[in-house]
């Protein structure tokens, strides 16, 4: 069976995934989601990756779950369904994931994009849940990331009328935080990530569960979340590095520690 998926390293610490299912928009099937998950879980092994760029072809990031498959499921097929611990694992993976996303990024693929740390879009991508077509509503995060990237009215208006918006609507409202020439999406993804990659790994780590705590917690909670991930970063021998690097007026060189 050829795989869903295609791994490189272009840039050291940086890995790049691209889906690969052409043929059928990359609509994700559980099969996809699995090998996702699977090199996910190999990044996040491997101390050499520091950071994950995500895309998928020109015309479409993903355009949604895989709906020939879905319409074999029935209702126990749902409840036993396999996807939802492949989302878990997507959903923990504690390094920076950049989405570089490209024309359709529909139901799951839009939910999918979400899972993702930054979005870099190009400027004829197109963001949409149109579940309610099909007479479903999205069921991997779409109600609960959708409203908290760009708040209630428009991600009722989305999840209600099926319609999607498009990339520069998508970052006035937050989704995106840059939209790019269509030819540059994934090279100004691999910038952020090897900017990021650049970094303290743990500092990188730590602040990326703090942010996410923002969005996960009260405020009281998340402030203390982050006083503690602070001090913590006191102990590093990366921290005395960055600080010593700046007194000497050179560039650190973090180790990980
Ligand atoms: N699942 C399976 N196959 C899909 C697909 C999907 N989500 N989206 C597109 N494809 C397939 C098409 O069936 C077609 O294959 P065939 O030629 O073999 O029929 C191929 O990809 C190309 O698609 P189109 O010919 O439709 O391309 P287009 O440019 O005319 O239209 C589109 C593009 C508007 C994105 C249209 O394909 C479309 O509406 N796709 C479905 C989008 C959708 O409803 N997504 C939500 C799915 S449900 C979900 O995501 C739920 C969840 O996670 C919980």
């Amino acid at each position: 069976m050829p795989r869903t998926l295609a791994v490189q390293a272009p840039a050291a610490g940086v890995r790049l995934i691209t889906l690969q299912r052409p043929e059928a928009l990359n609509a994700l099937t559980t099969e996809l989601l699995g090998e996702l998950a699977a090199e996910l879980a190999l990044a996040e092994q491997d101390a050499e990756t520091r950071a994950v760029v995500l895309t998928g072809s020109r015309k479409a990031f993903a355009a949604g779950a895989d709906i020939k498959e879905m319409a074999e499921r029935d209702l126990v097929g749902i409840l036993e369904d396999p996807r939802v611990a492949h989302w878990q694992r997507i959903a923990s993976f504690p390094k920076p994931l950049i989405a570089a996303v490209n024309g359709f990024c529909l139901g799951g693929g839009c939910e999918l994009a979400m899972h993702a740390d930054i979005l870099v879009a190009d400027e004829d991508a197109c963001f949409g849940q149109p579940e309610i077509n099909l007479g479903i509503m999205p069921g991997a995060g779409g109600t609960q990331r959708l409203l908290r990237a760009v708040g209630k009215s428009l991600a009722m208006q989305m999840v209600l009328t099926g319609q999607p918006i498009d990339a520069r609507h998508a970052q006035r409202a937050g989704l995106v935080s840059e939209v790019t020439l269509p030819e540059l999406t994934v090279e100004r993804a691999l910038e952020i990530a090897r900017a990021i990659a650049g970094k303290a790994p743990l500092a990188v780590r730590l602040a990326k569960e703090a942010l996410l705590k923002a969005q996960d917690t009260d405020l009281a909670s998340g402030l203390r979340f982050e006083r503690h991930a602070f001090t913590v970063l006191a102990g590093t021998a990366d921290r005395a590095e960055g600080i010593r690097a700046f007194q000497e007026k050179r560039r650190p060189e973090f180790t990980g520690r």
